[in-house]
């Protein structure tokens, strides 16, 4: 059974016990207190808490429209019934507007328990509403406490029916130097200050041209006239007639990073010309001390060789000088051999003059008969010139390759692959050696072999790649889209000749 606490206002406790047996009768179990004053009433409602007022609408000392002000001056909402004898039209009317729920004659009273019964309910509903609103209130503040402290900038732009900045946080302020009253003020202000190039943009997303999926960056002109930027997520919002109306989204200040981001690319592109810079003149460098091995070198000794040869007609049946010439020619003879050897091995004439492959051959017959590991050399022949530095750079990375495998790889067995498909050049070196863990491979400058080869091919547009696995052997993978290094061909072109 419902419990239901009421106060009954009324001179008469027969009639109050009436009501009360009314409403048990209904299936309620009644409390009830009777007052007759103003001043009984106000203590009843402040001592205790109540569900129900039913008044008697004229009491002696006391009347309905009386203990409605009591009411309200209490600052409660409790349904309030008027019962009463001589109640006439006007004054119900009059009593309802002064904020009764509902009247009933006392020669009725079987209207009593729906009457009851509908403003409890009304008065739950009310009550609800009033705490779904409390609630609702309290979050909204709670979020939107969090959003005027956020260092992000919320905000949500009208678009429909006229351009107008709907909410945006404080932060704003200290990201462009405009307040939020500035901006809600001016509503073109927003759009005003986004940097020249990028406002393009936003008017193709506001005439529905383009939709932004994922974050995008803007540049902003600052109040002090500095360029900012932002990185933002934006949500559209739609009205029923798919029409674009609004957008909302977080905004955050990214000028600092980006600065970051271009200084650190500044420093890349300047760090990429100096390792070009340096692998340049390594190779200038190479060629200009194999040239004067062989032409300045490699003559001198070859005249005195010729000298000594002449000598020796000069001193005929002297045994001793005649072995001491002979030691010296065999020693300038190996020594022409060494120079010849050194300037080879700092730039090879048939690189220069034969081109890649039969330069690598040479290369890989060399290092076989040096090593003893059987290698091979696959191609799908690849007779294409290329330019000087592309042959250059793909001739140095395998030769360190191979040194490596020498090296550091006990294999014995490796093979050199030089093949092309769909314009691009795919070079690979493998080893059935040891192996090594690439991702704990560190880089120092007692280990430039394969960050060398990362950066030569790094300038040449390619892809590097190491592929190794301990026990299992080493495969350089390097790719070069080899079309687009084709060598010019000069018509005046002279070999060089060493
Ligand atoms: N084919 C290979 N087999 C096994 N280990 C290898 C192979 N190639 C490279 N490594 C490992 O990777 C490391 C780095 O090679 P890298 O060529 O960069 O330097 P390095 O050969 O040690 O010195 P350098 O600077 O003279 O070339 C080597 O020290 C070695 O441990
Ligand atoms: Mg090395």
């Amino acid at each position: 059974m419902i419990l239901l606490k009421l106060i009954i206002v009324e001179d008469s406790e027969d009639d109050a016990l009436l009501l009360s047996l009314e409403l048990k009768r209904g299936g309620y179990q009644v409390e009830y207190l009777r007052v007759e004053t103003s001043e009984e009433l106000r203590t009843a409602l402040k001592n205790d808490q109540w569900d129900l007022i039913i008044s008697d609408h004229v009491l002696p000392d006391f009347s309905a429209p009386e203990a409605l002000n009591v009411l309200k001056e209490s600052g409660l909402d409790l349904p309030f019934i008027i019962v009463s004898s001589i109640i006439d039209q006007d004054i119900a009317v009059a009593a309802m507007k002064a904020g009764a729920h509902d009247y009933i004659m006392k020669d009725n009273l079987a209207r009593l328990i729906p009457l009851v019964e509908r403003a409890l309910y009304n008065s739950n509903v009310k009550a609800e509403g009033k705490k779904a609103l409390e609630k609702l209130r309290k979050s909204e503040a709670r979020f939107r406490h969090i959003a005027e402290h956020a260092r992000d900038i919320i905000f949500r732009i009208r678009l429909y029916p006229d351009l107008q900045a709907e909410y945006i946080t404080p932060s704003v302020a200290d990201f462009i130097g405009y307040t939020p009253e500035e901006i809600y003020n001016n509503p073109n202000l927003g759009f005003e200050v986004i940097y020249s190039e990028d406002k393009d943009m936003f008017t193709k997303y506001m005439s529905g041209e383009i939709s932004f999926e994922g974050p995008i960056r803007t540049r902003w002109f600052h109040k002090n006239g500095n360029i900012i930027c932002s990185e933002q997520n934006i949500v559209p919002v739609y009205d029923e007639q798919n029409r674009l109306v609004a957008f909302e989204g977080i905004a955050r200040d990214i000028t600092e990073q980006v600065n970051y981001e271009q200084k650190l690319k500044n420093s890349h592109a300047r760090i990429e010309a100096l390792s070009k810079r340096i692998l340049e003149a390594i190779e200038e460098e190479r060629a200009r001390l194999a040239r004067e091995l062989h032409d300045e070198l490699g003559q001198a000794l070859t005249a005195v060789k010729l000298d000594l040869q002449l000598l020796n007609e000069f001193i005929p049946g002297d045994e001793k000088s005649e072995r001491h010439l002979k030691q010296s020619i065999d020693l300038i003879d190996f020594t022409i051999n060494l120079v010849r050897r050194l300037s080879v091995s700092l730039r090879p004439p048939a690189l220069d003059d034969m081109g890649l492959l039969p330069a690598i051959k040479n290369m890989v017959n060399g290092f076989e008969n040096r090593t003893g590991i059987k290698t091979i050399l696959s191609t799908n022949s690849f007779t294409e010139r290329l330019a000087q530095q592309v042959e250059t750079a793909l001739y140095r990375c395998v030769q360190e390759s191979l040194t490596n495998i020498a090296r550091h790889s006990n294999a014995s067995s490796a093979e050199v692959d030089i093949s092309k498909k769909n314009g691009i050049l795919k070079v690979t070196v493998s080893d059935d050696g040891v192996g090594f863990e690439t991702d704990k491979m560190v880089v120092s400058s007692e280990h430039i072999g394969l960050t060398g080869m990362k950066e030569r091919i790094k300038l040449l547009n390619g892809k590097f790649k190491i592929d190794s696995v301990p026990s299992e052997g080493t495969t350089i993978n390097i790719e070069i889209p080899w079309q687009s290094w084709l060598k010019e061909v000069k018509t005046d072109e002279s070999t060089a000749c060493r």
